[in-house]
């Protein structure tokens, strides 16, 4: 079976020019003139979209326990939500408990997704502890599981909270085993001291959410996470960071040639601290930690997207409904489930607010919401990449499309869009997911399930993506 897209313009995280892409099967066979492809099976017309490389969300939790309750969205709604949007691989966070087998939580993790997801993903790795039995697994999740990037907090105390010895092990064993260590960087102690403080003051509104997790508790842990790794002699991806304090940091230690990575989300670049102070406990819609912050940290993020302190673009998308889920913390900001919608529009609002308003270029966009994670998580360029040999996952992007994200549009389940009301430029108006047309003109014509496992390689190499013969 072969198809073709014609008439679109490739831009890629390097270049951006004229040509058809031929398909076969999954993966891209040619690409240059239809003319010369021979006889083709089916043809795509891209006239006046850009043909991209489908977008990789490297932070998602679908189906994730939080706070006694569990996301709304899950494997197969938010996979077809991802689609919609344009991405096309997401990497989901595997939750570990502590004591418990490592091979369980990845048993898991595989239950929840296996035969749900509409789009390829992979998992990283929580590590809580760092006891002889984790030691002892970890060489397997490597070359047998295929999962090459754990996870540590440095906040959520008594939950998910790790201690810096932990850490540290981690990014020793990760340097030995070819893995990327992922922080979420905010001082967990400082943060519980300071929320038990607004608790006994009565401070219970949402609000009170962002004021107990203040900047410098993200900056003090992003720079102690930075300043490990460089002892270790070890590599490092901060994931979700907020503030200058935190790029401060990043900057500094890659700088001074530290391996250390950054990511950002576009709830941080598009909104901001005050959301939180909507009437009505609207404000709880916008509690994620760490929180929104004052505006002026929004020019802070772009900047370093644009010149590099920042590399990559992640959804941490964490659906919790308003109605049934975020109202658990209605009388007290700590029993909100942290989180949001976003995996469906983080493509469109990086595209609108950055491409179109001149802040970071095509090439760019492709880069940090696609290529780029690829190349970190282990998976480029089978993904992240048009190129022969790559797997068909692909984007036709209409970017004369003008349109209003909102619940009432998007297709997620969740019962609120954290963006409700804005308007974008730009829409996927066709995504193929290993050469097959899973979105087209606004419908969903895949079938969950047909997404796949993708085991990643190690930590630097490349995932070898099976060229085809033509
Ligand atoms: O508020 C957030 N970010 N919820 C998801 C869990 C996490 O910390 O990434
Ligand atoms: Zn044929
Ligand atoms: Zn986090
Ligand atoms: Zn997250």
């Amino acid at each position: 079976m072969k198809k073709v897209i014609k008439n679109g313009t490739i831009v890629t995280a390097s270049d951006t020019y004229q040509a058809d892409v031929l398909i076969e099967n999954e993966k891209i066979a040619g690409i240059g003139s239809a003319a010369t492809f021979g006889h083709v099976d089916d043809t795509i017309d891209a006239t006046g979209c850009f043909v991209f490389p489908g977008g990789v969300d490297p932070h998602t939790h679908l189906d994730m326990p939080f706070g006694g309750t569990v996301t709304k969205d899950n494997f197969e709604t938010g996979t077809i939500g991802a689609a919609f949007g344009g991405t096309t691989t997401i990497v989901d966070f595997c939750l570990t408990e502590k004591g418990k087998p490592l091979k369980k939580a990845i048993q898991t993790w595989h239950d929840k997704s296996a035969g749900k997801a509409a789009i390829d993903y992979s998992f990283h790795l929580m590590i809580g502890e760092m006891t002889e039995d984790v030691l002892k697994e970890l060489p397997s999740v490597i070359s047998n599981e295929g999962i090459t990037s754990f996870k540590v907090f440095m906040a959520y105390k008594n939950v998910f909270q790790a201690d810096d010895a932990t850490l540290f092990e981690t990014l020793i064993k990760a340097k030995e085993l070819g893995a990327l260590v992922m922080v979420h960087a905010e001082n967990g102690d400082v943060i519980d001291y300071l929320t038990k403080q607004a608790l006994a003051k009565g401070q219970t509104d949402p609000i009170y959410h962002a004021l107990t997790r203040p900047v410098e508790a993200e900056g003090e842990a992003t720079g102690r996470a930075c300043q490990l790794t460089a002892l270790a002699g070890s590599q490092l991806y901060v994931v979700h960071v907020t503030c200058a304090e935190a790029v401060k940091q990043i900057e500094e230690a890659r700088k001074q040639g530290a391996d250390i990575w950054g990511e950002t989300c576009p709830q941080y670049l598009v909104l901001d601290e005050e959301a939180l102070r909507k009437a009505d406990f609207e404000g709880a819609k916008y509690v994620w930690s760490p929180p929104l912050r004052p505006k002026e940290h929004q020019d802070t993020l772009w900047n370093a997207l644009k010149t590099g302190g920042l590399q990559t673009i992640g959804s941490d998308q964490c659906s919790f409904d308003f109605d049934s889920q975020k109202s658990l913390g209605k009388d007290d900001f700590t029993k909100i489930p942290n989180g949001g919608p976003i995996i469906e529009d983080r493509m469109s609002i990086v595209y609108s607010e950055g491409v179109e308003k001149g802040r970071i270029s095509l090439n760019q966009f492709v880069d940090i919401t696609s290529t780029r994670a690829a190349k970190l998580f282990g998976m480029y360029p089978k993904k992240g990449s048009i190129s022969v040999g790559a797997d068909a996952d692909l984007v036709l992007f209409d970017p004369s499309v003008e349109r209003t994200l909102s619940v009432t549009s998007h297709h997620l389940a969740v019962d609120y869009n954290a963006f409700e009301g804005m308007q974008v430029k730009g829409v996927p108006r066709t995504v193929l997911s290993r050469g097959q047309v899973i979105i087209h003109n606004g419908s969903y014509v895949g079938l969950p399930g047909d997404g796949v496992f993708i085991k990643r390689a190690r930590y630097g190499n490349t995932l070898s993506n099976d060229r085809v013969e033509l």
